[in-house]
């Protein structure tokens, strides 16, 4: 590749339809989200038809977009990176028929990211400088995994949740107190003005020294079991502090767990944080409090970066033709893919 490489990085493996071309893989040059919201609120989720669908009438519109604000034509490009899963099985093939289709036609190398470690890949475009080898917690709408990177393409899975993940206890708690959909934004905010300590709500899996991985449907159904009974009880649910209570939660036990995986495997220098619910304000203040005071430092990657987007798609797909991962022409969506460990 050459000195100066320009990825078109696409992104479709959910509900937004995402297209970025990356400098480098560290400078976006643009980063075009179009985002589905509006049209999967009312059934409180996301509809697999319905985003496949969008996926396909929106997908060449934000193409042509991403390049023109990137001030680049299709022939300036040096490859085409995809995310191929895990995601929704018919919106991920939107994407990668038209990556595959584009590489052909253009003479391109593709690669093929898988999803998670796309996510990890937005904090590459942070400005910071990383380093291996480093710790790194993806949470995301499907995923909540506590990893180890020795180098690119080198991970280790050290926990992962046993049940729900923690974006979608976020969205499934937000949706019992009708406050729509995506629900983890929205509760990030309301908990600012709640009280934590107004509810208890439990800690699974704690207190066991060396168990990384987690669980989050406990959690789930006693929040879910108490807007009940405050219902039933009549008068005003207390939304605000149900939702700091929870978040409280939750966090508490990424950020535990974080910990005791950098006390089992060594103080890496960096720690990682990725995915939508990295955008969390109360996850990135309580990490970075207890990071630093074992003098690590805490990397994330701003909001618009951390749910999903080309941009952090292109990023990884740069590391990976890097390394000559390309792949071939027979490349098919994986809806249910595992990150590879090392
Ligand atoms: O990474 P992402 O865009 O999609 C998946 O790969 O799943 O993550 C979406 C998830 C949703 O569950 C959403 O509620 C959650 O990220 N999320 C948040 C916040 N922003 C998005 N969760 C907590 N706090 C936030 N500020
Ligand atoms: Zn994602």
């Amino acid at each position: 590749m050459s000195r100066k490489t320009l990825i078109l990085g696409l992104e479709t493996s959910c509900d937004d339809t995402s297209a970025a071309v990356v400098l480098n893989g560290r400078t976006v040059l643009s980063n075009v989200v179009s985002s589905q919201d509006s049209f999967h609120l009312r059934f409180g989720g996301v509809v697999p038809e319905i985003a496949s669908r969008h996926h396909l009438e929106i997908i060449n519109p934000v193409i042509d977009e991403a390049l023109s604000k990137a001030g680049v034509a299709f022939r300036d490009l040096d490859g085409i990176a995809v995310s191929y899963g895990p995601g929704l099985v018919g919106s991920l093939l939107v994407g990668v028929s038209v990556a595959k289709a584009l590489a052909f036609s253009l003479e391109l190398p593709l690669a093929a990211v898988n999803h998670l470690e796309g996510h990890i890949y937005a904090n590459f475009l942070t400005g910071a400088t990383i380093s291996f080898p480093l710790l790194c917690l993806v949470v995301s709408g499907g995923h909540t995994s506590l990893l180890y990177m020795e180098g690119h393409g080198q991970i280790e899975i050290l926990g992962r949740t046993r049940d729900d993940a923690a974006g979608e206890v976020f969205d499934k708690v937000a949706r019992a107190l009708g406050l729509g959909f995506p629900g983890g934004p929205v509760i990030d905010k309301l908990a600012q003005q709640g009280e934590a300590a107004a509810f208890s709500f439990p800690r699974a899996l704690m207190g066991e020294e060396g168990k990384l991985d987690f669980s989050f449907s406990g959690v789930k159904t006693a929040v879910l079991n108490c807007i009940r009974r405050e219902t039933e009880k009549g008068g005003q649910v207390r939304t605000a502090d149900l939702a700091a209570a929870f978040q409280e939660a939750v966090v508490e036990v990424l950020v535990e767990k974080s910990l005791m995986a950098a006390r089992q495997r060594g103080m890496t220098r960096q720690f990682l944080l990725a995915g939508g619910v990295a955008a969390n304000g109360e996850l990135r203040r309580k990490l970075r409090q207890k990071l630093e005071s074992v003098n690590m430092e805490l990397i994330h990657p701003p909001v618009e970066l951390c749910t999903d987007n080309g941009a952090m798609i292109a990023a990884a797909g740069y590391y990976y033709l890097r390394q000559g991962r390309r792949a071939s022409w027979d490349l098919n969506a994986v809806p249910n893919l595992e990150l590879e460990g090392a």
